[in-house]
This record gives C-alpha cells, sequence and structure tokens, in this order.
C-alpha cells in the first residue's frame, strides 16, 4: 500500500516500456515488506535535464537510469563511483539528502554472475565481442579481476576507443577478425553485443568455434539462440539474467542499505 511515508525510486528511459526493473524492484520490496514503490518515467532527451533536477523537488530516492540517458545524465549528478567514472555511464542514481551520486552497477552485477557460476577470471584469456556501454562495463570487470582481454567489434575503431581507454587497467588486444585458432587461446567467450534481443538477429559469431572446453557467456536475456549452440557444443553456458538480477540487487542495497532478496528477485522473474 501506498502511503504518506512510501519512498518513491524511478527509472527514466525512451522508449521505458518494455523495463523489467519496476517488476524486479517492487517484487522485491513486496518480499522484504519495505515501505517503497519502483515506477517508470517516459523521459525524452529534452527533458532529462529537469526530469534530474526533480528528484531533489519531489525528494524521489533513487533513480534508474536508462537508454538512451546513461551517458548524458552524468553532467546533471554531483558526484559519481569509480566504476561510473571509468566506464562514462551511470544507470543508477542515489539521492543522499539532496546530493545525487551515480553508480554503475553493471560492473558489480557482472562480477557477481560469475561469481555465482563459480568461474575465476584470474590469468584467463576471454574473448569478448562487441564494444558498445555493456561491453565497456564486462571488460573493466575483467581487467579488475586479472582477466586478459581479446576483443573484437563489427566496428573496429569502438573496440580500439575500448583498449586505449583500458589499457592501464590491463592486458587488453584488439583483433580483426574472430579466427578459429582463437578457440584454442581463450578459456571464456563473452557476447556483449546486443545480438540475440530480437528473434530475428544473427547470430554474434561462428559457434563452430566453441566446444565443451569454453565458458560461454551471453549478456543478453532472455535465452538467445547462441546460448543453445553453446550448449548444444558441451559449454558451460551463462545467460543474462544472472547480470541482469545482480546490477538490480546491488542498485536495491544502493538505495535501501538492505540485503536484496536475490532468488526471490530471480524466481518471480523467471515465472514472469
Ligand atoms: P549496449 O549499451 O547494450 O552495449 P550499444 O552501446 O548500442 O548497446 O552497443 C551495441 C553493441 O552491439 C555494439 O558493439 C554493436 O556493434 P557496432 O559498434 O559495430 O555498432 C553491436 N551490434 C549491434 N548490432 C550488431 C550487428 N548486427 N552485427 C554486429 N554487431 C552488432
Amino acid at each position: 500500500m501506498i502511503t504518506g511515508k512510501t519512498k518513491i525510486i524511478g527509472i527514466f528511459g525512451d522508449p521505458i516500456e518494455h523495463t523489467l526493473s519496476p517488476l524486479i524492484h517492487n517484487e522485491a520490496f513486496r518480499c522484504l515488506e519495505l515501505d517503497y514503490c519502483y515506477v517508470p518515467f517516459h523521459v525524452k532527451r529534452e527533458n532529462l535535464k529537469i526530469a534530474v533536477e526533480a528528484i531533489k523537488a519531489l525528494n524521489i530516492k533513487g533513480v534508474n537510469i536508462t537508454v538512451p540517458h546513461k551517458e548524458t545524465v552524468i553532467s546533471y549528478l554531483d558526484e559519481l563511483s569509480e566504476e561510473a567514472k571509468v566506464i562514462g555511464a551511470v544507470n543508477t542514481v542515489l539521492n543522499e539528502e539532496g546530493k545525487l551520486k551515480g553508480f554503475n552497477t553493471d560492473v558489480k552485477g557482472f562480477l557477481l554472475s560469475l561469481k555465482e557460476e563459480g568461474i575465476s577470471v584470474r590469468n584467463k584469456n576471454v574473448l569478448v565481442i562487441g564494444a558498445g556501454g555493456a561491453s565497456k562495463a564486462v571488460v573493466y570487470g575483467l581487467l579488475k579481476e586479472g582477466g586478459k582481454v581479446y576483443i573484437y567489434n563489427r566496428t573496429k575503431s569502438k573496440a580500439l576507443a575500448i583498449k586505449e581507454q583500458m589499457n592501464k587497467y590491463g592486458f587488453i588486444e584488439v583483433l580483426n577478425k574472430i579466427e578459429e585458432n582463437l578457440s584454442d587461446k581463450v578459456q571464456i567467450i563473452i557476447n556483449a553485443t546486443s545480438l540475440g534481443l530480437k528473434k530475428e538477429d544473427p547470430l554474434p559469431f561462428d559457434p563452430e568455434i566453441l566446444d565443451s572446453k569454453h565458458v560461454y557467456y551471453d549478456i543478453v536475456y532472455p535465452e538467445t539462440k547462441m546460448i543453445k549452440e553453446a550448449s548444444k557444443r558441451g559449454c558451460k553456458a551463462i545467460g543474462g539474467l544472472g547480470m541482469l538480477i545482480w546490477q538490480a540487487a546491488y542498485a536495491f542495497e544502493i538505495w535501501t542499505q538492505i540485503k536484496a532478496p536475490l532468488e526471490a528477485m530471480k524466481k518471480f522473474l523467471n515465472t514472469y
């Protein structure tokens, strides 16, 4: 029940209708009987500045930020976490008594989802496909944990830009193409493109390079065609649900300072 005391959390994006975040977070609030409510706000580009100002004016406790505002929102915030600074994108904002602090929970979400699966990336060679916003979080997380990154992207210049920026955190090499001999060289292969989101999307790469010694990780949720291909070839295949839930759990903890009910959130999304 919404009362005069209910704390409001929001999400700003355009479009916003497809978002699963209100479902996940409201389920978590319900589960722990917390007096919070999570609502979607359809915020167009030209209204982002006043929408962010409204977080303070309306005493909204926090928001998630989604497409297309993750980068532009930064200039309207008071403070940034280390991850948000490095990635140059914010997906979570906390209103700390009128001070707006931006976080990027994708990095931690990605790392926690790997940990949950019992996978260590230290000294492993990891092939990352894609060089968009999500890929940046994945690459930074891998380098921070001591992984060696080989990155391939359709638009090479974007992969080179990530290398330029992330070089100082560890080993990263840009590939011109995904060659077959990579199969023996890498232990983990990650689809960090948006391919698989739409049913008609092509596969992000030829699945023939996959075999049972590989871990295949796909940041896309729900289950992609590539996850099925990887499983067929005996890979340990991990889909995007883990990263989605863990980044949400970390955001939940930033807002409430309470441990997120992870299993309930996951179960809810699985049955939705
Ligand atoms: P996100 O925030 O989800 O990472 P993004 O920043 O738009 O989204 O990045 C999308 C990624 O998917 C990019 O690496 C993009 O490749 P380009 O940089 O060449 O655009 C990749 N991608 C999207 N559609 C693709 C396609 N049809 N073939 C290959 N790569 C594709």
